[in-house]
């Protein structure tokens, strides 16, 4: 069985990663998984402990070190069967873009794209400059498939998991990975109350806002 490849890194948005690992973990898929020094950072910053154990135990999937480039990951000999790196930075998304292979995340990646298996990037910033927009346009060219992490609202959210869940879904549909995460659009709208976002009257958001500057 040829395994999927997760990347984690140090942009916003660790629970994209860990939701991810969570399905493919429980499709028994056993994916490899990585995560920079920033990423970790970044996931005890966001849930509270950088530690890919305290979000998803110790079994179903195989930690390698990111600077370990003796890895089966760094060689296109090892099959694997798809690579996402979730969520991607505008720094990983550079080297990546680049061919600068410093470390086992970019090796992987760049294995991925020259073995023209599927390369998955979700990256995550606002604003984009006009350097990370060319990164992403010359990674797209390359083969890969560039996933910005920007959840849309049209299925129904009523929790940030659903929004997540939405992410996470157009991942899995790439990888080809069966998954109902999410209501797929049929052309009939859902019917909910009111989008949690907005479930206040207008008065009332108006008037927290108030609340907020003072
Ligand atoms: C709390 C926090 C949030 C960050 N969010 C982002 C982000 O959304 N996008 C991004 O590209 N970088 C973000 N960064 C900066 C990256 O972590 C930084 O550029 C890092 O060098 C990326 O390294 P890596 O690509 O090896 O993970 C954030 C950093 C911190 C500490």
């Amino acid at each position: 069985m040829s395994h999927p490849i997760v990347a984690m890194t140090g942009a916003s948005g660790a629970c994209y990663g860990i939701r991810l690992l969570e399905i493919l973990i429980a499709q028994n898929l056993e994916p490899y998984v990585m995560v920079s020094a920033a990423g970790r950072q970044v996931m005890g910053v966001e849930l509270g402990s950088g530690d890919l154990k305290d979000h998803l135990g110790t079994a179903g999937y195989r930690e390698e070190d990111v600077r370990d480039l003796t890895s089966p990951l760094a060689s296109g000999s090892f099959p694997t069967s798809a690579m996402v790196v979730i969520p991607c930075s505008t720094g990983t998304l550079g080297s990546i873009a680049h061919g600068i292979s410093s470390n086992l995340i970019h090796r992987a990646a760049e294995v991925s794209l020259k073995e023209r298996r599927p390369l998955i990037v979700i990256p995550r910033e606002t604003p984009l400059s006009q350097i990370t927009l060319q990164n992403m346009l010359t990674l797209a060219q390359a083969g890969a498939h560039i996933v910005p992490a920007s959840p849309g609202f049209y299925h129904g959210p009523v929790s940030i998991r659903d929004l997540v869940d939405f992410v996470v879904g157009r991942v899995l549909d790439l990888m080809k990975v069966p998954h109902t995460l999410t209501r797929r659009w049929t052309g009939v709208p859902v019917s909910f109350d009111a989008p949690f976002i907005l479930s206040q009257s207008k008065d009332e958001r108006l008037a927290q806002d108030e609340r907020g500057r003072c």
